[in-house]
């Protein structure tokens, strides 16, 4: 099986290279380095470092089994502020990737957004929840959901859309604005405060990555839009006393583009694929503060 991950450099894309490596599957990682960090790239992985918008390279590259999409910008906040180039890398990006494509791949598995795209949500949504997105960010990625969906139908190529939740666990960026747990563990490890971005009422479905990469294991073979998350909701100040049971937090004006509540109904993955979150989020934060405290021990950091 050979697999093409664009953004394999990155949090999660290189999570779900590791995992298809084990399984012995051929990985090769497109990444630009834009967020990506080199040495998140596995040993067993041919990188090639280039932008999912640059035509002489992708037609360089040669067949696939499975293009797995991870390469965007994904930051809503950023997206909010810099509209045009959300859109060129998650509209014009994947058009420009898929174009250049052509005859080259069986099936495409497209990293989505379920935490973005449905906007507020009552309960909990479905595949079915009607879509309300409420920043360029969530705008750009179900326009790239459509883009994927036709583009497979033309060329008769299968196409599965993963619905994220908010992703969490070793790697993700702490820099950026969004991945409040990443953010939040690094501050503890510094012994720096934690923000909470408006009253902390927002809540939010978090998925473990590990759990993430099975998902994308899982559903080689299968066509269609399928969440991915755990169907339970935990509120940004619950989660603050899940970090830091003895502390204050801070508290900040809310931040443009993010929805209110966000949880996702994965019926639809444990069905069609047997895919379900395995992870409590206790025994998920236990174990990506583990993990990050013996990195910086191995580095020195
Ligand atoms: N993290 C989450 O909670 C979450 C939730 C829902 C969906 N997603 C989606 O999952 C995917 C991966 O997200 P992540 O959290 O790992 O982010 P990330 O920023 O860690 O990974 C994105 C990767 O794409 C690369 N990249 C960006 N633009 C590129 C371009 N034009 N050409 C080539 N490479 C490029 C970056 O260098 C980076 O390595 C994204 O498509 C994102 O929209 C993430």
């Amino acid at each position: 099986m050979k697999v093409l991950v664009t953004g394999g450099a990155g949090f999660i894309g290189h999570t779900i290279s590791k995992k298809y490596i084990e399984k012995g599957y051929k990985v090769t990682i497109l990444d630009n380095l834009s967020t990506g960090k080199k040495e998140n790239i596995p040993n067993d992985a041919d990188f090639i470092f280039g932008d999912i918008c640059d035509s002489k390279i992708i037609k360089k590259l040669g067949s696939f089994d499975l293009l797995s999409h991870h390469a965007a910008q994904t930051s809503v906040t950023f997206s909010v502020k810099n509209p045009l180039i959300d859109a060129r890398n998650n509209i014009f990006g994947t058009i420009s990737l898929l174009e250049n494509m052509k005859g080259k791949i069986n099936q495409i598995i497209f990293a989505s957004t379920g935490g973005a795209i449905y906007g507020n949500i009552k309960k909990t949504a479905t595949e079915k929840h009607k879509t309300n997105p409420e920043s360029p960010y969530a705008l750009n990625k179900m326009t790239g959901e459509k883009i994927v969906t036709m583009w497979a139908k033309q060329n008769k190529t299968k196409a599965t859309i993963l619905r994220y939740s908010n992703v969490y666990g070793l790697g993700q960026d702490p820099h950026g604005e969004s991945g409040v747990i990443a953010i939040w563990m690094k501050n503890i490890l510094e012994k720096k405060p934690c923000v909470i971005y408006g009253d902390g009422n927002s809540v939010r479905d978090y998925v473990y990555v590990e759990d993430v990469a099975n998902a994308n294991l899982l559903s080689i073979g299968k066509e269609g839009v399928f969440n991915i998350g755990t169907g339970i909701g935990t509120s940004t100040n619950t989660l603050f006393k899940m970090l830091r049971p003895k502390e204050k937090a801070i508290y900040k004006k809310a931040r443009e583009g993010e929805v209110e509540r966000s949880v996702l109904d994965a019926s639809k993955a444990k069905k069609i694929f047997y895919w379900e979150s395995k992870t409590r989020i206790q025994d998920g934060i236990r174990l990506t503060f583990s993990k990050e405290t013996k990195r910086r021990k191995n580095n020195n950091e």
